[in-house]
Formats: C-alpha cells, structure tokens, sequence
C-alpha cells in the first residue's frame, strides 16, 4: 500500500527533518515502493486515512514528531509506523526523564541538574564543575547548547536553552571520544551496529559541523580498542530496551580520557537520514544499505 514519509514538521530541527526526508522518499520510491511525502506542519495528520496511506516512515526530528505526540495521533488513526512508540519516543525526546531511567537502571550517564533560572544555573556549576554543558532537554542536533567554561557565561547559557525549552538540563561534560551506536529491532532481538567515532573541528560537533561542513571526521570502523566497542554496543542496548524503545534508534556516547569509561548522553528514537547522518553510515558498514534500510524500517512499522 501507499506508504507517507512524514517530513518537515514543526520542531526547530525542521530543516535537518526536510532533507532526511527527501532521502528516504527518494530511497523508497527507487526500490519501487508507492512512497509520498506528507509535511505535519502544513496538513492534518488525518488526511493520511482520507487518502488511504497504509503506514507511515517518521523522518521528523524533535518536538511534535520524535516525542510521541504524532506515534499518539496515528495510533489514534490506527496507521502503522516505523520507530518507537509513544511512551519511549517521548521518554526519550526529554534528555533529563531519560537520565532518572538509566540512572534507576545503573546505567552511566555525566552527573546532571535540572534547571529553571540562571541563579539554578551558576549553582549547578558550582555543584557540576566547569565545564558544563547546558541545553534544552527536549531538543535535538545541538540546538540551545552551550558548553559553559565560567560562570560569567551562566546567564546567556540559560537564557538560549531556555528559549528553547522550559526545562534545561546543565550536565557535566565528559572529555573525551564522542562516539555514536545506532541499535535495530526491539526487545530481546535488539541489536547495536558497528560503532561510529566522531572527530569534529576543535571538538565541536554542532549544529553547523553535524549537516553543512565537510571537515568533522567520522571514523567507521572506530578504530576504538575491541572491548570497548564491544562495551558500548552492551549498554547502549541496554539503555535501548530500557526505555522500550522499538524498531530503530542511535544512542551517544561519550568516552571518558582519564579511565576510558563510556557515558550515555541521549537515545535519539528518530535518527537522521541526511547525506551526513550516522545511521546509514553504520549500517552501510555492517553491509546494509541505505536502501535496504529504509525498506527494512517500513517492513517493521507497527502500532
Ligand atoms: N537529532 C538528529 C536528527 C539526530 O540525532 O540524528
Ligand atoms: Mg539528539
């Protein structure tokens, strides 16, 4: 059946959304597949059961598409799709909520506060030390984000996350590798892919050296020693099905200098697609293409 790419959306990773979209339809449609492209932020969700769409692939990013919200409306409208389901997405879409659960569940993740003023802000980075990264909690590819060295950049730090998002998350920064796992299927048949380790521009994988430079390195094979790819692929799983998540998802994971201690940052439950993402990336390496991934995603779409 016809089979809608939902795309666009409403977040502010609209942009990073349209071209992750405008992949996978064009990846779908190439493999014979009757693939349309639907934009949430200019029509109804319920049009697609007007127009007889059999299921959905989500290529949204953020709020109002990556947090449950629209995995809420289709089930509503009782339309398959692909990814996780509403409790996760949204579970997963808010960094600090994720954080309680693998903290609960003994699962490493950067000690953290949760802030609602610049005077909270100074105060966690009294308790956090510098540096101290500060963001939104619910947003995606680095929006809002400061990596705070002093606490005159305290008030600015606060004031961005927060135009963003009410709840800002201040968290302590692990130096170190900034590696990245996306894992595939659900429950006790989750699997993780090869590991990608990321080397941007001074450090600095944001939103500018994430889609548009050419210069942030990304090493697959990770060239990371064995046991801690192998060590990273374990939690991330397990961090995967604590949350519930379902049919895809990419976890980052920071990899601490000092003892070579990995930390979970976020589980993103609707990873990019883009010419630069990190899924497809992967999973080219495990022999998967981008293709054969999209068809994949849609064979598992469920409610
Ligand atoms: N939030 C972006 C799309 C990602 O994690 O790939
Ligand atoms: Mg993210």
């Amino acid at each position: 059946g016809k089979v809608a790419v939902l795309m666009g959306g409403l977040s502010a990773e609209r942009e990073v959304s349209l071209m992750s979209g405008s992949g996978v339809l064009q990846a779908l449609q190439s493999q014979g597949v009757d693939a349309h492209a639907f934009d949430p932020a200019e029509r109804e969700l319920s049009e697609l059961k007007r127009e007889g769409f059999a299921r959905c692939f989500i290529a949204l990013h953020g709020r109002f598409g990556e947090d449950g919200t629209v995995q809420g409306a289709l089930e509503l409208l009782r339309i398959p799709y692909t990814g996780s389901g509403v409790m996760a997405s949204s579970m997963a879409m808010d960094k600090i909520m994720t954080k309680r659960v693998w903290r609960f569940e003994g699962l490493p993740t950067p000690d953290w506060r949760m802030v609602n003023s610049a005077e909270e802000t100074r105060a966690a980075l009294q308790a956090l030390g510098a540096p101290m990264i500060v963001k939104p909690s619910r947003e995606g590819s680095t929006i809002g984000l400061t990596k705070v060295v002093s606490v005159e950049q305290c008030d600015a730090a606060y004031a961005l996350a927060a135009k963003y998002d009410p709840e800002v998350l201040c968290e302590e920064f692990i130096a170190g590798d900034e590696t990245t796992c996306p894992v595939l299927g659900e429950g006790a048949s989750a699997r993780a892919l090869p590991v990608i380790r990321i080397v941007a521009p001074e450090g600095n994988y944001d939103y500018q050296n994430k889609y548009f430079t050419d210069t942030t390195q990304y090493h697959c094979p990770s060239g990371l020693p064995e046991a801690e790819e192998r060590e990273i692929q374990r939690i991330v799983v397990q961090a995967y099905r604590t949350l519930g998540c379902r049919g895809w998802g990419r976890a980052d994971v920071m990899i601490r200098a000092s003892d070579r201690r990995p930390f979970l940052l976020e589980i993103n439950t609707s990873p990019g697609m883009t010419g630069h993402s990190l899924v497809p990336m992967s999973a080219r390496a495990a022999g998967l293409s981008y293709e054969q991934l999209c068809l994949w995603l849609v064979s598992q779409a469920s409610l």
